[in-house]
């Protein structure tokens, strides 16, 4: 993955500057470097447990890569809702919705912290999202447009166990390259956590090097 010509500074808290100007310089490039992840992208999406006719949220979707499997799942009765900051990003992502003519997929180009939606969504995906899981605000405005009993699920990259190093040096250089901020790398998931009131972690992918959370929004108290 790395290999970019801007080098992201890094903040305590996501900087959106930072990261538009990140996914700018990438967008062209994003879907031949994320191939790899294609086995991870499946599985979190098999975790969705989408029904047809349902309802999804794809946050900070970038060039739309999970729509064709969210399609598959949820089928052209369903309706599957991109939202990403990153102009760029989401012009790839409009390209491709508008290839595959898929009328049931909406785009929002808002950052997710503010994004306005129509509906209630019966899941929520959150993959490779780290700046977003970063931003309480960003949680808590898309937990909003969920039905209670919505599966939410997200991954991404976290730091291994200390024994795995190598995995960190891929880590480090990744998340350079791809978020706008390291804090929270060790449970980068504990922001949703907070908000959901547990996520079940499964850190088994590249050794512990990209974890797998998911939960359920029970809706709001
Ligand atoms: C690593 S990419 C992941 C894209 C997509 N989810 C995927 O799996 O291929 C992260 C995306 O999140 C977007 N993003 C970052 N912060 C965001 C925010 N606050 N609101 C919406 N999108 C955001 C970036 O612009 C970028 O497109």
């Amino acid at each position: 993955m790395p290999k970019s010509p801007v080098s992201t500074p890094h903040h305590r808290q996501p900087d959106r500057r930072a990261a538009l100007a990140q996914y700018r310089s990438r967008a062209n490039d994003y879907d031949r470097e994320l191939a790899l992840f294609e086995p991870l992208r499946r599985e979190a999406i098999g975790h969705l447990n989408l029904s047809r006719g349902a309802t999804v949220l794809d946050v900070g979707c970038g060039t739309g890569l999970s729509f064709a499997l969210l399609d598959d799942a949820v089928g052209r009765k369903g309706r599957i809702v991109g939202i990403e900051q990153c102009p760029e990003m989401m012009d790839k992502a409009r390209e491709r919705v508008a290839a595959q003519g898929w009328r049931h997929v909406s785009l929002i180009q808002a950052p997710a912290e503010t994004a306005r939606l129509d509906a209630l969504a019966d899941a929520a995906l959150f993959h490779f999202t780290h700046d977003v899981l970063r931003c309480p605000e960003a949680i808590a405005n898309i937990l909003r447009h969920l039905k209670p009993g919505a599966r939410v699920v997200a991954t991404g990259l976290q730091w291994a166990p200390l024994w795995a190093w190598p995995v960190n040096l891929f880590v480090l250089g990744a998340a350079l390259y791809s978020v706008t901020t390291m804090d929270g790398l060790g449970q980068p998931w504990s922001g949703l956590a907070d908000q959901l009131g547990a996520v079940d972690v499964d850190n088994s992918w590249m050794m512990g090097g990209i974890y797998m959370a998911t939960g359920t929004w029970r809706g709001a108290e």
